[in-house]
């Protein structure tokens, strides 16, 4: 996959991607990642990026001109120009996986009090948040993204660093990972996992799953996980079965209106 990283500030990203998995992905060229400096697209003096906004207000405004000559100087018929913006659609795995298929993308990191409209109007394909927070530029969410999509290339991750069971991978948290020692600080490694019953194992994983998730996550957890979870809520404490009550109401809820909506 190719990366283009529209920045002010390539000098950024040299420590998170030469590290690692994503530096190792980059030198296997599985991943080429380059960068464009809309800085390099002014034809003014001062080499101007960025000025005041129209109608008043605090802080400056990324001008357009650099961005479009800059996007347009990598631009290919199937690249998806992605728009870094606290406004932008909210980053998840799904999101990941979907971009890990395409071909090209140019992520555009804006900087100041925003980015020109006409930017996201007519130059972007996509605009993309990384949570609910302002950061001081799209840099570090532009890192976020080239690290989650990279690890779902092929060949990226080693099998011993599979991208299966992980958290959110299946709309569910992870289950609790242990290693040696068995016992630590006087804290045992559940039995099962010593067990060797590899069904038993798989089962204990799975509750454990559903569990998490309803405790930390409710917000993740769907009727039938709700159901699933209820059939087998013998370990749960009493806090963690009142949430996945709720949880399942919620999700019951939630499934009729849209229902209601639909029909
Ligand atoms: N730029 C500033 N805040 C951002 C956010 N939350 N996500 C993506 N880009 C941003």
């Amino acid at each position: 996959m190719r990366v283009d990283v529209v920045t002010l500030f390539p000098e950024m990203f040299a420590g998170p991607f030469g590290q690692s998995i994503i530096g190792r992905a980059i030198e296997q060229g599985r991943l080429d990642v380059s960068f464009v400096n809309p800085r390099d697209f002014t034809s003014d003096r001062h080499r101007t990026v960025d000025d005041y906004p129209y109608g008043g207000g605090p802080g400056m405004v990324m001008k357009p001109e650099p961005l479009f000559l800059a996007v347009e100087s990598v631009a290919r018929p199937a690249s998806d120009v992605i728009l870094m913006s606290p406004a932008g659609r909210v980053f998840s795995q799904l999101i990941a996986a979907e971009l890990a298929r395409r071909e090209h993308l140019i992520l555009v990191c804006g900087h100041y009090e925003g980015v020109d409209d006409r930017v996201r109007e007519h130059l972007a394909t996509d605009e993309i948040s990384i949570g609910d927070y302002v950061l001081t530029g799209g840099e570090l969410a532009a890192m976020v993204i080239v690290d989650a999509v990279a690890r779902l290339l092929p060949g990226v991750l080693g099998h011993a660093e599979s991208a299966g069971d992980e958290s959110h991978s299946r709309g569910l948290l992870e289950y609790p990972q242990y290693t040696r020692p068995p016992e630590f600080r006087g804290w045992p490694v559940p039995g099962i996992l010593l067990s060797g019953n590899h069904g038993e194992v798989a089962r204990w994983r799975r509750r454990r799953s559903l569990e998490r998730t309803a405790e930390q996550r409710p917000d993740l957890m769907t009727p039938d996980l709700a159901a699933e979870l209820a059939d087998d809520g013998t370990r749960l404490s009493r806090s963690a079965q009142k949430r996945a009550a709720r949880a399942a109401r919620l999700a019951a809820a939630e499934a009729s209106s849209d229902e209601d909506q639909s029909g």
